[in-house]
């Protein structure tokens, strides 16, 4: 694959779509062929898996459907999205991608984080972030950012979303070189700037 594949993951609230937009601007001011997409979403049909994942109207999924419908929309964005434009040396970044399924489902909902990884791997392969960079926050903050209507995630309670930070800086000791952690507490442009940091580090970018 020619391209590089970029994840930025956190809690709800963390200021990860702003930082997505802001690192966007940045590369593509530098000459980079970039792609911007999200989870769940980002392909026609991921959109409208993305409702039902989100809505808190009519029947819940449990757990285990939960976990295959947010596989189902990452399925068919890895296929029609990701694979071609890795193939056409794209960077891609992606607010949310599988680390988000191993923390909420494999770990806050208690699926397990192995079996997660499992299913997800079955069509992942070679797809797998190349960097991942974890907003991290304590959730009393971030849940206060939400602003307007929160949606069927958002609304589950502080223990919930303590639950999901705790998954995530347990994917960090699993996953050392892949994820690195940044303190959202920081003001945007700190946190822009270590993200910076990071994807030089890494060397997906020279500056
Ligand atoms: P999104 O609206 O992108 O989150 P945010 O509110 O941080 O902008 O994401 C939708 C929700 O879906 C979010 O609460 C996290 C959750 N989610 C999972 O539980 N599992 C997953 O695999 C993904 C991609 C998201």
């Amino acid at each position: 694959m020619k391209g590089k594949f970029i994840t930025i993951e956190g809690p709800d609230g963390a200021g990860k779509t702003t930082q997505v937009k802001k690192i966007s601007e940045y590369l593509k001011s530098k000459g980079y062929k970039v792609l911007v997409t999200r989870e769940p979403g980002g392909t026609a049909l991921g959109e409208k898996l993305r409702e039902v994942l989100l809505s808190l109207d009519g029947e819940s999924p449990v757990p285990e459907a939960e976990a295959l419908i947010y596989a189902a929309s990452r399925a068919q964005l890895v296929k029609k999205l990701i694979e071609p434009a890795l193939e056409d040396g794209f960077i891609i970044l992606c607010d949310r991608f599988v680390d988000s399924s191993l923390a909420y489902q494999g770990w806050a909902r208690g699926l397990g984080i192995e079996r997660l990884a499992d299913i997800n791997g079955w069509f992942l392969k070679d797809t797998w972030p190349d960097l991942t960079i974890v907003l991290d926050i304590d959730p009393a903050l971030s849940l206060k950012r939400i602003s307007g209507k929160k949606d069927r995630l958002e609304e589950e309670g502080l223990d919930f979303h303590r639950r999901v930070r705790e998954g995530f800086l347990k994917l960090k000791a699993l996953y050392p070189d892949r994820i690195k952690i940044v303190d959202a507490a920081q003001d945007s442009r700190q946190v822009f700037e270590t993200i910076l940091f990071e994807l030089q580090k890494s060397g997906i970018i020279n500056m």
